[in-house]
């Protein structure tokens, strides 16, 4: 494996402050990127023999890519860059950040998730990750959130190139059916959601904003045990976009 060169590490460095890059920490986030056709620029791997257990176990559709993308890096190399965790998996990436509109996603046909001002990076990135996975149409923010950084990406396990992801910036004109996903609402077992539904989930501390709740056409509760005031933000996606409401 040939070793990565200083404008590899200079690579590496500027993905994570560069707009236009991502940086992929980790074998899950190089592998889901790799197979979802992100422009990759390059795979750094600390432990070659690590590299071809995971993606033999894991990734065997495109093993022999990423095997033939990844060059060596020192445990030195990683420790120089400040930022970067050192990994478990001894595998990170760079990719070219994909173009992704908001209007674009709401042209799809299919459920869009809409998360308004999301606050933890983790939970933004688990969102992402079950609605990729739940084929979902894509999924919108509202806020100052970054969805391309660092924790975001590992949480999605770099999911972002699997689904369309954007910022929203007004909610004016959008055209859909806005379902406000609240613990005060109807039993979703139930409600009835309509076709192309925005599926609107609230930040985690305070829940839905009351202009979103006011401009949503239906409103809809995941009933839980008395007592439980409300479920991680990830979980509520995950339920609603796998309930037989939806189908
Ligand atoms: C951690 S919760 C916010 C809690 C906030 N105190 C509230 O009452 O909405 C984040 C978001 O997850 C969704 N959520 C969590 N539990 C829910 C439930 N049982 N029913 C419906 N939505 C729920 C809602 O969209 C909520 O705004």
């Amino acid at each position: 494996m040939q070793p990565i060169s200083p404008a590899d590490l200079d690579l590496l460095r500027s993905s994570l402050t560069n707009n236009e890059l991502v940086f992929l920490d980790g074998f899950h986030a190089v592998k889901h990127a790799a197979r979802f056709g992100a422009d990759i620029g390059l795979v750094a791997c600390a432990n070659e023999a690590k590299l071809q257990e995971l993606s033999g176990a894991l990734a065997p559709d495109i093993a022999g890519e990423l095997t033939a993308m990844a060059k060596s890096i020192d445990k030195k190399d990683v420790r120089k860059i400040g930022e970067m965790r050192s990994h478990w998996t001894g595998v990170w990436g760079v990719a070219r950040r994909p173009e992704y509109t908001a209007d674009e996603i709401l042209k799809t046909s299919s459920p869009i998730i809409l998360l308004e001002n999301p606050q933890n990076g983790g939970n933004i990135g688990a969102c992402i990750r079950v609605a990729a996975a739940a084929n979902a149409g894509g999924v919108l923010l509202t806020g100052n959130a970054n969805p391309w950084e660092p924790a975001v990406i590992r949480g999605a396990a770099g999911l972002q190139f699997a689904i369309p992801v954007a910022t929203l910036e007004s909610l004016t004109n959008l055209s859909r059916p806005i379902i406000a996903i609240d613990p005060e609402g109807d039993d979703i077992a139930t409600a009835t959601i309509p076709a192309q539904p925005i599926l609107a989930f609230g930040t985690e501390r305070e829940g839905l904003s009351d202009q979103l709740k006011r401009m949503a056409s239906t409103h809809v509760k995941l009933p839980m045990r008395e007592g439980v005031s409300s479920v991680n933000l990830s979980v509520a996606v995950g339920i609603v976009l796998y309930s037989q409401a939806l189908g």
